[in-house]
């Protein structure tokens, strides 16, 4: 499973590329206007900390097929290496998506609700689709179970299409998408270390640390 960093927070990636298996940056206009930052210059930079090999996905601000294209193609030429523009589900949207797919341009269908959207943004020849598992939760709705139905319907349609689970608000609904078999998730940079937190582990660690102070004080292997 794919899991990649939802923010432009730069010491917030350069953090947890050193700390964590990143395999990839996710944005969306919300999150780079959180920066006030001059954009390419940000997106430039988030690129230099993560590689070109690395997933960087940007979305378009376009309304317009043909303009959604022109930025498609400006943000590949520009940020180079494994670039994946953001389209927000439309009829302009999958018309863009259907041209861009023929100019070998990767799309990530985005602010997707429903397993319908999903389906269409798939044949659309979308590589990605992302459906936003907490603001389903907040509406009463279920996001990991149309998480679920997203990843059943690819199954059992033969879709190649990637299911990237967003919009998260906790690490158990992070789980659940993993244990529906979704392919990949993008996540704030809060949520890497509760997923590897847990107070057993650290009264574990405390009782080994313990047990070897008591015998060896504060030697280690090392000094051995
Ligand atoms: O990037 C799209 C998605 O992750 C948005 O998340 O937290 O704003 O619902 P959120």
């Amino acid at each position: 499973m794919l899991l990649i960093l939802d923010t432009a927070n730069v010491d917030a990636i350069k953090h947890a590329m050193e700390y964590y298996p990143i395999d990839g940056v996710t944005t969306n206009p919300s999150i780079i206007a959180r920066r006030h930052s001059d954009f390419w210059g940000l997106l430039k930079e988030i690129r230099q900390i993560i590689g070109e090999d690395k997933m960087l996905h940007v979305q378009t601000t376009q309304k317009t097929a043909e303009k959604i294209v022109e930025e498609a193609l400006l943000l590949k030429k520009e940020l180079k290496g494994s670039i994946y523009v953001k389209i927000p589900i439309s009829e302009e949207g999958l018309k863009a998506t259907m041209q861009l797919k023929k100019l070998g341009v990767c799309v990530t269908m985005t602010a997707i609700f429903t397993p319908a959207q999903a389906l269409i943004a798939a044949k659309a020849g979308a590589d990605f689709v992302a459906p936003y598992v907490n603001r389903l939760d907040n509406i009463l709705g279920d996001g990991t179970e149309v998480v679920a139905q997203i990843v059943k319907l690819f199954k059992l349609h033969g879709i190649s299409s990637k299911v990237l689970a967003a919009s998260f608000q906790n690490a158990e609904q992070v789980h659940k998408c993993a244990m529906y078999g979704c392919d990949s998730v993008t996540i704030s940079e809060d949520i890497p270390k509760t997923l590897i937190s847990h107070p057993m582990t650290d009264k574990a660690v405390e009782g080994f640390n313990k047990d070897w102070n008591s015998a060896y004080g504060e030697k280690t292997i090392l000094d051995f």
